[in-house]
Parts: C-alpha cells; structure tokens; sequence
C-alpha cells in the first residue's frame, strides 16, 4: 500500500491501519464485532499458540522491549489490548508492583483467561476511547493490536491525552518483511503453515492465525504509523526492527 503524502501544519488524515477485508466482514461496520467475537472464541488457546508460533516475540522480547523503553520501578503502566497478560506480566515484573499496571481489552474471553493468573487490574475497554483520566500514566503499552484499531490517530491521541506529561508510548507490532525473500518466507511460515497448524486443533485458531497475517500484509507501512504518532503531538518517535520483522515503535509525551 503507498502511503499518502506528508501533509502540512501537521493535520494527518484519517487512517484505517489497514483496508477491509471483505472475505472476513463486508464491511467496515463490522470489523470491530468480527475481531472481538475471534479473539472471544480463540482466547483460551492463545498463550499456547503464541508459545508455538511466536517466532521468538515470548515472554523474553516483550520485557527487552519495555526495559529498552524505559519501563522502569514506580512507572504506572497502562497495557491496552492486554489480551491474556503477555506484556502486562512484563511490565508488572519490571515495575516490581502489580497494582500499577492495568490491563485493557475489549475482548471478555481474553480478559477471563488474563483474570486466571494475572494478578493486575483488568478492565473492558477499546484503545479508541479509554476509561482513565487524561494525564494518569507514566507509560502506555500495546502489543501486536495496533493492527485492529480503527483507526490509528484515535487510538494515538488517546494514548498521548492519558500519558503524562515526558511519558511513553510503546507499540509492539509484526511489520512486513521489506525483502522479497523475507516475504515469501513470512507469508509461506505465518500465512500458510501456522495457520493450518492450528486448524488441526481448532477451526477458529487456524482463522486467527489467517488473519493475524492477512493483517499484516495488508498493514499499513512503518512511516504511516510514525507519522501519525508525530500527528497526535508525540516527540522523539522511532521505529526500531528486529530480524526484518518485529517492530517496536517509541515515542514520548
Ligand atoms: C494478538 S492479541 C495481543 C495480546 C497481547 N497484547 C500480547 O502481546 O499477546 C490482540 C488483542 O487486541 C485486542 N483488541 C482488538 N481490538 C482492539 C481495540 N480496538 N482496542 C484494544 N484492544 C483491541 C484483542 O481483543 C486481543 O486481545
């Protein structure tokens, strides 16, 4: 997908992180309702998925990924799409005090497998209208999500308007592989192995691993994403990729 053009005086359009994709929902309307309903089915699978098939994005790369952010003793975290707790639990295990950090999610069956062992507060909610008050936080972490938004400047201007002022926004993501080689071998491995994999478990697995790559590939560049955290007023943004395809996103209130 080309990325539209840098606009002046720093207004940003509306940006959907990636097109519909009608052989899932036929509309717009419905992806919000289609996703949440695929996480709710898939919920209890998921950490063991994720162990499988993570590609080395376990327990080990959410806590680099948040100590190299800054995540630090005292911070006050605020995880969205906490989905079962993988990066809540790190961020929980680098502050040292579970109470201050507070899981978010949209999806009750995750948030009922997050509530089995995590011992952080959870609440039920979107990335683009959070419950909190504006300046609460110290960071703000979302992990492999930004995909299902609705739209990524919504999501962003929430996650600055609840930051603190000098506070940090990190967004863990799958991008693309740009090399032609890479590619094949991502979309071979994720769009095509993984998936039938997990169908022989479950159906509605195999359709989440599906998914999770057709999102991906269809997933709007790194710039975009950049440019519209620049967009809803953060500094110091940066993307940082590790082996051509996890991509750690930065940037300060
Ligand atoms: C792939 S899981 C990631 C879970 C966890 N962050 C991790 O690192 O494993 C994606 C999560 O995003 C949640 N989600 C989907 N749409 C969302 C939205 N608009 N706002 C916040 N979370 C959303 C889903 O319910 C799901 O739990």
């Amino acid at each position: 997908m080309t990325a539209p053009p840098p606009t002046e005086g720093g207004a940003v359009p509306p940006q959907a992180p990636h097109p519909n994709l009608t052989g899932y929902y036929a509309a717009a309307g419905e992806r919000a309702g289609f996703v949440r309903r695929l996480f709710d089915d898939t919920a209890a699978q998921y950490d063991r998925i994720n162990s499988v098939f993570s590609l080395g994005s376990g327990a080990w790369y959410r806590r680099h990924a948040l100590r190299r952010a800054g995540l630090r003793p005292g911070a006050r975290v605020l995880d969205v799409a906490c989905g079962t707790g993988l990066v809540a639990r790190e961020a929980a295990r680098l502050t040292g005090d579970p109470a201050a950090v507070l899981g978010l999610d949209p999806s009750a069956g995750m948030l009922a497998e997050a509530r089995r062992g995590l011992p952080v507060p959870l609440v039920q909610g979107r990335a683009e209208h959070l419950p909190l008050p504006a300046a609460s936080v110290d960071f703000v972490t979302m992990g492999y999500a930004l995909r299902h938004v609705a739209e990524l400047g919504t999501a962003f201007a929430e996650f600055h308007r609840v930051l603190r002022p000098g506070g940090t926004v990190l967004l863990l993501e799958i991008g693309r592989p740009e090399g032609r080689l890479g590619l094949a071998l991502a979309r071979a491995y994720l769009g095509h192995v993984v998936p039938a994999l997990c169908r022989l478990r479950a159906p509605r697995s195999g359709m989440l691993m599906r998914y999770y790559w057709d999102t991906i590939e269809a997933c709007v560049p790194a710039e975009t994403i950049l440019r519209h955290l620049r967009g809803a007023g953060f500094s110091g943004v940066t993307c940082e990729t590790s082996l051509g395809i996890f991509r750690a996103y930065t940037a300060r209130r």
